[in-house]
Order: C-alpha cells, then structure tokens, then sequence
C-alpha cells in the first residue's frame, strides 16, 4: 500500500487504474482505524478493483470545544491496519493540502444537515459535506462507502451528491458492534471502566424502542421513555432520541416506508451516538 500526500500523487496513481478500465472504491475516515473502518474496507474490496483510504482529521467538522486536539492519531498504527484489509493507497494529507492559505468555500446540506446532530453541533454537517466533497472530486471513485453507525452524516452525503450531480454511487455499510451491543468508535477510547459497562445501554435502549413502536406503540411516548432510561442507566444527559424516517430523516408516519430511532447521549466527556432500523 502506497501513502500519498498531494492531490497530483493521488490523480496519477487512480489515473493509471481508470485508463486500465478498473474500478476505484473510497473510504474516507479520521483514522482511530478499528473493525468498523475495516468492514467499509471489506465491502469496498468486495465490490471493486481498487480502494483508497483516506485519513485526515478534518478540522472544520470540529466545533469549539470539541476534541479536535485530543483526536486518535497513529497514522503507523492506522495505516498498517488498513493495508492488511486490502486498501491498495492511502491518501494522508496535510491541512495545508486540504485547506491551503485562502481556502474559502463550505458545501452545506440545508434542513437535513441543521436537525438532529447538527442543531448540537451546528457546523458539524458543513464541515463533512466541504471535506467530502473534496476528497470525491479529488478521487473521482465509483463508488464511496459510509456506516450506518453516522446514518445522518450517511443521508446528508448521500443528499449532497443527488444535488451536486456527483457521479458516484454512495454505499452505506451496517455498523459493527461489541459482542455486548456497543456500536465501534474511536471515541470509545475515552470511556473509563464503569463507562463502558454503561455504554451498551444505548444500543439495547434504541432496540427496545424499535421494537415496541414495530409492535404499534406510539413514538413520542417511546422516545420519552427511552430517555429516562438512559439517564436511570448511568447516561449524564441525553441530546435526542428521535423516532423518524428513515430516508429524509423527518417524522415518521407509522407503516409509511422505513423508519430509524436515533439517539445521542452524554457518559462523562463523551457524547456517544447510535441508531437502529425500525
Ligand atoms: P470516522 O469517524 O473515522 O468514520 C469513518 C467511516 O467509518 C464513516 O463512514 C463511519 O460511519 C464509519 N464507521 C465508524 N464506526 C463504524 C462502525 N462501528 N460500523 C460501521 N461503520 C463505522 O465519519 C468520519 O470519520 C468523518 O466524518 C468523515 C466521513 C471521514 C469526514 O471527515
């Protein structure tokens, strides 16, 4: 596996696949690599010729405050993991690359990107679609892969690539778990002992709320409950759990297509997230 670190590097490599009339997958993280970033590898090997990785954390999805500074960051580590999985280059830039001296323009994905994770971290949404945007017209892949596990951050790329008329298919993976029902995240890392013993309770709270409102149980009701048992769990504070639809991310109308129940919640310094399938 190749490491580059300049858009050119990574046009002349992905050039020379495309004149062979190969296909290119791309999978684009922060590193922290773990089986989750493995399993959008995988798919991506699956499904075509060639996969390129990126890792950069991207400074503008980071709102004041927030753990920008104190991101996982082993790129040897990283990089090692996901050359075992089968990713062909790694793209690994500088800031200076991604956002040199007068770099002015932000993509932003109205309405879908300001509900929900984006009313509490308003730049948040922009800041993924600026970045995405660049690395798909950087790679020009045929296709790029996302987990579920981020299903809005999934939804507003996805939004973002219909109204842009990028040419590129946008694959979403299912979410790897602990055998205990914890979604994988390079945030985990900040969980103490007794936080990760509490930690499952969101996926097991989320489940029950899927299943209840399947059985015809009445969604707001069910988002109340769930609430106050995360916080009886050991959960700090919770943000949001949202019963919607599972495509445009607004309310849901009970047997009208897909559903999700979303949900962010606070365990000491860290805000976890997760969803569940209706
Ligand atoms: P990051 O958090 O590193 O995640 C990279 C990709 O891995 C995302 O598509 C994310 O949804 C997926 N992923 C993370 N945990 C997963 C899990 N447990 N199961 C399945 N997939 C999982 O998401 C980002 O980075 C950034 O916002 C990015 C898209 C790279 C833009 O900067």
């Amino acid at each position: 596996m190749d490491i580059v670190r300049t858009v050119a590097d990574l046009r002349t490599r992905v050039r020379a696949w495309r004149g062979a009339g190969e296909t290119v997958g791309l999978v684009p993280t922060m590193g922290g690599i773990h089986d989750g970033h493995l399993a959008l590898v995988r798919a991506a090997c699956d499904r075509l010729d060639h996969t390129v990785a990126t890792l950069f954390v991207n400074p503008k999805q980071f709102g004041p405050g927030e753990d920008f500074g104190s991101y996982p960051r082993d790129e040897e580590g990283d990089s090692g993991r996901l050359e075992a999985e089968g990713v062909d280059l790694l793209f690994a830039p500088p800031e200076s690359v991604m956002y040199p001296e007068g770099y002015s323009t932000r993509v932003e994905v109205a309405g879908l990107g300001s509900i929900l994770e984006g009313a509490f971290r308003p730049d948040f949404f922009s800041g993924v679609a600026t970045v995405v945007a660049k690395l798909l017209l950087q790679v020009l892949p045929d296709a790029a892969l996302f987990g579920e596990k981020d299903f809005q951050q999934l939804r507003v790329v996805q939004r973002m690539v219909l109204d842009l008329d990028v040419p590129v298919e946008i694959v979403g993976v299912p979410t790897v778990r602990e055998p205990d029902g914890l979604a994988l995240s390079s945030r985990n890392l900040y969980l103490s002992v007794a936080e990760r013993e509490i930690a499952p309770a969101l996926f097991a709270t989320l489940s029950a709320v899927a299943e209840a409102v399947r059985a015809g149980a009445e969604p707001e009701e069910r988002e109340r409950w769930a609430e106050s048992a995360l916080l009886s769990a050991g959960f700090e504070g919770v943000d949001y759990v949202a019963v919607r639809d599972g495509v445009t991310l607004g309310p849901y109308a009970t047997g009208q297509g897909p559903g999700r129940v979303l949900a962010a919640a606070r365990l000491g310094k860290t805000r976890l997230i997760d969803n569940v399938a209706l």
